[in-house]
């Protein structure tokens, strides 16, 4: 392993019988080149004992707040020293606590304190992890960008069986090297990513628009930014949260027209451009600045309805520019970097793989993620996906990878490593 490749792994052990197994994770991050140092709630040292853990690392256990008064804001040191934090075991109480921000412990408040990309492995008896608020907890940190590893399925320690054990350690220590070896995956590249649906008013209250819901685009552009790069996403109108990063531009956009011009203006400068956004294909081709009203049945005297037909308005629509087509011929006009990489995505209902393909050549994208929108589990709106990339191989268009069904995140980071391979 060279300099680069090791890392200072902080390793957060919360109270659960699992912890003995960190143990033997410790030791092989030790062994593999990686700095390791442990944080442990009072509950977890009922379990393993701190000088365990002293001993595998090399380095001091930390435990306490203010157990140290030669580094009274230890949480803070810790945070910042760390390139990656795993919290395993993680109980339910701790899930919670790291959902609602609460710091009450040296543990959780170095996991609020910490900037870099935080794992966690649940393990808890099966009923408390699949109560809704843990349920509901864990999806709130898997939004975030926390990664989550587990829990297996199997006999616990309570003796129910069902999910809840935390996974091996051998599968931890993997997790840990992919995320290590990915952070530097895009370092210094500049991402250019489109999300979310456009709007297309009519007049000042209805619009044309689709179900977007913005979450493939951020989880890319999250995974973007934990792959070091600078990441400037161009957002149509979505109500899910937006990563606060330094590294981040958000643009917020409205209509088609709004964010072709954005993306037009910030293409040149982007090593890589991912166009997740569900542009609208057409906007209507008249605005009424005032609500369109709508048209009122003639009532006759006596309060009997006059049997008419009542014409309902027609819109006539005009086609939006296609923002990933224009792109495609600005790279051929030079006008883009030269090795610039354009991805795109469809959406498709029925005859996807034709379909894909055909969409990367006549757009000249240079891959192409193509997903089943006519299913409710992955696709619009959901937090899973599943897709197949396309890309340009020595006989034409073809299937590079099929990922299967998984979290956008993950979905997110593949599709990075497929698009801009290391090296
Ligand atoms: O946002 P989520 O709820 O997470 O859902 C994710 C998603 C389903 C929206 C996403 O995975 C996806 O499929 N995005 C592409 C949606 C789409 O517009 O597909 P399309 O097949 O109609 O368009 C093909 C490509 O051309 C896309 O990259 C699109 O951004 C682009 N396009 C389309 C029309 C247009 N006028 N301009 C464009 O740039």
């Amino acid at each position: 392993m060279n300099q680069s490749q090791q890392k200072t792994i902080l390793l957060g052990i919360t109270g659960g019988i699992a912890a003995y197994k960190i143990c033997d994770l410790a030791r092989q991050l030790v062994r593999a080149g990686h700095k390791v140092k442990v944080v442990m709630t009072a509950a977890a040292t009922q379990f393993v004992g701190p000088a365990t853990f002293r001993a595998l690392t090399n380095n001091p256990v930390a435990t306490e707040l203010f157990d140290d008064p030669a580094a009274p804001i230890n949480h803070i040191n810790l945070a910042e020293e760390a390139d990656l934090m795993l919290i395993a075991p993680a109980t339910a109480n701790v899930i919670a606590k790291l959902t609602h921000g609460r710091a009450d412990d040296l543990l959780t408040t170095t996991a609020l304190a910490f900037q870099g990309r935080l794992l966690i492995a649940p393990a808890m008896n099966t009923q408390m992890y699949l109560d809704p608020a843990t349920q509901a907890n864990l999806k709130t940190l898997e939004q975030r960008g926390v990664t989550l590893i587990g829990p297996a399925t199997g006999q616990l320690a309570c003796g129910d069986s069902g999910p809840g054990r935390m996974v091996e350690a051998d599968e931890l220590f993997d997790k840990v090297a992919e995320c290590v070896h990915s952070s530097t995956l895009l370092a210094g590249k500049k991402v250019l990513i489109s999300a979310g649906p456009t709007r297309e008013y009519l007049d000042p209250v209805r619009y044309l628009s689709n179900r977007s819901s913005g979450k493939m685009g951020l989880a890319l552009a999250r995974e973007a930014l934990r792959a070091g790069a600078g990441v400037q996403l161009v957002l149509g109108p979505v109500t899910e949260p937006v990563p606060v990063d330094p590294h981040l531009t958000r643009r917020d956009v409205v209509s088609a027209e709004d964010m072709h011009a954005c993306m037009t203006e910030a293409a040149p400068k982007a090593d890589l451009i991912i166009c997740t956004a569900a542009v609208s294909d057409y906007r209507p081709s008249e605005y009424s600045s005032s609500k369109i009203k709508k048209p009122v049945q003639p009532q006759a005297q006596s309060g009997f309805v006059a049997p008419v037909t009542l014409i309902a308005p027609i819109v006539s629509l005009t086609e939006n520019p296609d923002i990933l087509a224009g792109l495609g011929q600005m790279k051929v006009e030079g006008k883009l970097r030269s090795d610039a990489v354009i991805v795109g995505f469809a959406a498709e209902t029925d005859n996807m793989e034709a379909s894909a393909a055909e969409k990367l050549e006549r757009k000249g994208a240079d891959f192409l993620v193509a997903n089943d929108v006519s299913a409710t589990d992955i696709g619009f709106e959901s937090e899973q996906n599943a897709v197949t990339i396309f890309g340009k191989t020595a006989v034409g268009v073809d299937v590079l990878r099929r990922l299967e069904k998984s979290s956008k995140t993950l979905i997110a980071r593949q599709i990075l490593e497929t698009v801009y391979p290391r090296g």
